[in-house]
């Protein structure tokens, strides 16, 4: 076990409910935050809870007075802003209290699907063709894009923004769809090559070393043209909607050991060329001619009990609370 350390969780100010703000008291659905503490708490140190609320100088002062050993940064946004994920790790870089998770650099690389693909373009790891399409920009849509392609807002997460009606066929339908993605979600949208193939998400541990741990995979088992291929927000939140289209999340059990070591390679590349730190999740396909093709690199990913990152953790032999005091000690050990 760690040393007994001062731990503030650092949250989302809507996750915590007024009657139960030091979140002892898990509600019946999973809820990440809930799980973190309960792990810090039985791993035996003291937490506390903090949200980062719209007054960030008052969430500045705490953090200052409460000088913690550390901060498990479970922030995902500010003030419903995604794009300010990466504000709050400036902040607490600012404030020089040792945090986990990426910093500021990690995560805004990560969070712009469009300069995530140009990095690692320049780093030669393969990506979909994308084009960026900006707001409030007028954008020429070359004749020789790879159709179908893929539109989706340029900052979002979670598949927000992500509907069956985000595969387009021509550059009309791309078009509407990006003015869409512009007056809905007021932010830039980018346009990806529709990449066919086995959707696998691999989480990585660790900084200096990297273990990469065994892949999951999300099925698309509908028959036929029937169903969805891609994970829409409906597939990801809507459980129903999964069993009726039998879409499943489990491991991906029958990977060539070949692929499964390019796998680990390409994932290492992209969790290091994205300064992803502690934790992270890089999610790609796998081409029926074997080519890996990201996605996306996800840095600080859901660790609630029961998603990705814990499921993957298990099967590796680590436990959920051994998760948890992983990334304590892998934080803490990049400020010795
Ligand atoms: N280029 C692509 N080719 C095939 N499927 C894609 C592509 N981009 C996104 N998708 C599908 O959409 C889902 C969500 O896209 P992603 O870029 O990961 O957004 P989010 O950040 O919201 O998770 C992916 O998990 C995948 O199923
Ligand atoms: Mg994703």
């Amino acid at each position: 076990m760690s040393r007994r350390l001062d731990i503030t969780v650092l949250v989302d100010p809507v996750t915590i409910p007024p009657d139960d703000r030091e979140l002892r008291h898990p509600p019946n659905k999973p809820i990440t935050e809930y799980h973190v503490c309960g792990a810090l708490r039985h791993l035996g140190h003291r937490v506390t809870v903090l949200g980062a609320e719209y007054d960030i100088a008052s969430v500045a002062k705490t953090l200052a007075q409460q000088s913690p050993d550390l901060v498990f940064n479970l922030t995902e946004q500010f003030c419903g802003d995604r794009r300010l994920d990466k504000n709050i790790a400036a902040l607490l870089e600012l404030l020089e209290i040792p945090f986990t998770g990426a910093g500021a650099m990690g995560l805004m690389l990560a969070r712009d699907k469009n300069l995530c693909k140009q990095i690692l373009t320049l780093h030669r790891i393969r990506v979909p063709s994308f084009m960026a399409l900006p707001h409030n920009r007028t954008v020429r849509v070359s004749k020789n894009l790879p159709y179908p392609m893929i539109v989706k807002p340029a900052f979002e997460d979670s598949s927000e923004g992500i509907a069956n009606a985000s595969l387009v066929y021509d550059a009309e339908a791309l078009l509407e769809r990006a003015a869409f993605i512009h007056e809905r979600w007021q932010q830039d949208a980018i346009a990806e090559e529709y990449i066919e193939g086995r959707e696998l998400y691999v989480s990585v541990l660790g900084n200096k070393r990297l273990t990469v741990l065994p892949p999951r995979e999300c099925a698309f088992n509908a028959e036929g043209d029937e169903g969805p291929t891609i994970l829409t927000y409906r597939c990801k939140w809507d459980d129903d909607y999964r069993q009726k289209w039998k879409i499943d999340f489990g491991f991906a059990e029958d990977l060539d050991s070949n692929v499964l070591r390019s796998i680990q390679r390409i994932c290492k590349r992209v969790y290091r060329a994205l300064q992803l730190q502690d934790y992270g999740r890089i999610d790609l396909r796998l081409t029926p001619d074997d080519k890996l093709v990201i996605l996306e690199a996800n840095p600080n990913p859901d660790i609630a009990y029961g998603e990705e990152v814990a499921e993957a953790a298990e099967k590796a032999g680590i436990d959920y609370e051994s998760l948890i005091d992983r990334i304590v000690r892998l934080a803490l050990k990049r400020y010795t």
